[in-house]
């Protein structure tokens, strides 16, 4: 399994000293000092080149970077993909019975469309027993626009019978302040994981909610638009990677803009383009309809139809659009 977690102290060469040093330069993970140079990581950690490059080398060997997988082991990783309810049973229809983990879900739509409701939503459902649709995972929010609202996760715990504060514990929020602490929060991220999981917890579910109004606030101008890219598809990445090694499901949000004074272009287009929407396994347009009810469509998905179902988002969370 994929999902072993492994420190850095486990890389042949690599002793307590060597390690402290590695993590205080913020190498803390095998694949980050699997792509480090020589050079690098015997300034750093004061050691000779060459034995610098032999803990490159173990650290390659143990780690998965940008490599291969044979297929019988890609097979047993797919079969312990699970997926978590969103509250609605018509929107879990949707996605095919509910959010997969190994997968990153993007949910787009204008302000207010429900993108943070239904985050909210399934930082507390991951949490239920797998009878009732959950994990019994623990739930990571990245926030970039500081929209985490503990108070509403009471109103859904309430509304679901777990005990609140319980559930509370169990989602750990991170602001971040710019696109590049975002892309850290993702390494973090991973530490984090890995200790709840000494703990004897797991993480199930990682969220960032918005995906990409930091990088739209940065990038402004066509002359960075390829670096804004390329960082995105990095970023992306990171938190497939999060997926696969965790078994979680990651979910991010995308604002777009449906402004009727936007004269170019397709104004509900989403930001990041392509990237985005390559990296995505899952992609969901949501879209306000009458009072609290929306609709979400499943747009250019590799195995589901295209379709369209109506839920609702009230004081108890999401739910049916004919839930009474
Ligand atoms: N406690 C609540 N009870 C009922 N409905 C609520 C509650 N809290 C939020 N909502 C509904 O959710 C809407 C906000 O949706 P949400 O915050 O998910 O939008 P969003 O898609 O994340 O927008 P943005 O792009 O601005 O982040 C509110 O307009 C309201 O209709
Ligand atoms: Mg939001």
């Amino acid at each position: 399994m994929t999902e072993e977690v492994v420190d850095l102290e486990d890389i042949p060469g690599v002793g307590p000293e060597t390690a402290k040093k590695l993590r205080e330069a913020g190498f803390t993970t095998i694949e980050a000092i699997a792509i480090a140079s020589p050079a690098e990581i015997s300034s750093i950690a004061g050691i000779g080149e060459s034995s610098a490059l032999k803990i490159i080398q173990n650290a390659r060997k143990m780690a998965s970077i940008g490599g291969f997988e044979s297929g019988d082991k890609v097979l047993e990783r797919r079969k312990n993909v699970r997926k978590i309810t969103t509250g609605s049973k018509d929107l879990d229809a949707l996605f095919g019975g509910g959010i997969e983990t190994q997968a990153i879900t993007e949910l787009f739509g204008e302000f207010g469309s429900g993108k943070t409701q239904l985050c909210h939503q399934l930082a507390v459902n991951v949490q239920l027993s797998e009878e009732r649709g959950g994990l019994n995972g623990c739930a990571i929010v990245i926030d970039t626009e500081n929209t985490f609202r503990p108070e509403r996760i009471i109103q859904m715990a309430m509304a679901k019978k777990l005990d609140p504060n319980e559930v509370l514990r169990n989602i750990y929020v991170a602001q971040a302040y710019n696109s590049n602490h975002q892309m850290l929060l993702v390494d973090n991220a991973k530490e984090l994981a890995e200790k709840i999981k000494k703990e004897g917890k797991n993480v199930r579910l990682l969220i960032v909610d918005s995906l990409t109004s930091h990088f739209r606030a940065e990038y402004v101008g066509r002359g960075t638009l390829a670096d804004r890219q390329q960082k995105l598809n990095r970023h992306m990445h990171d938190l497939m990677k999060f997926g696969e090694l965790f078994n979680a499901a990651v979910v991010v949000t995308n604002q777009v803009m449906a402004r009727p004074d936007i004269m170019f272009g397709d104004p509900t287009k989403p930001v990041g383009g392509h990237i985005v929407a390559h990296t995505a396994t899952y992609r969901v347009y949501l879209k306000k309809s009458k009072g609290d009810l929306r609709i979400a469509r499943l747009v250019d998905s590799p195995h589901l139809p295209e379709s369209e179902v109506v839920f609702k988002v009230t004081e108890r969370g999401i739910e049916d659009a004919n839930a009474k």
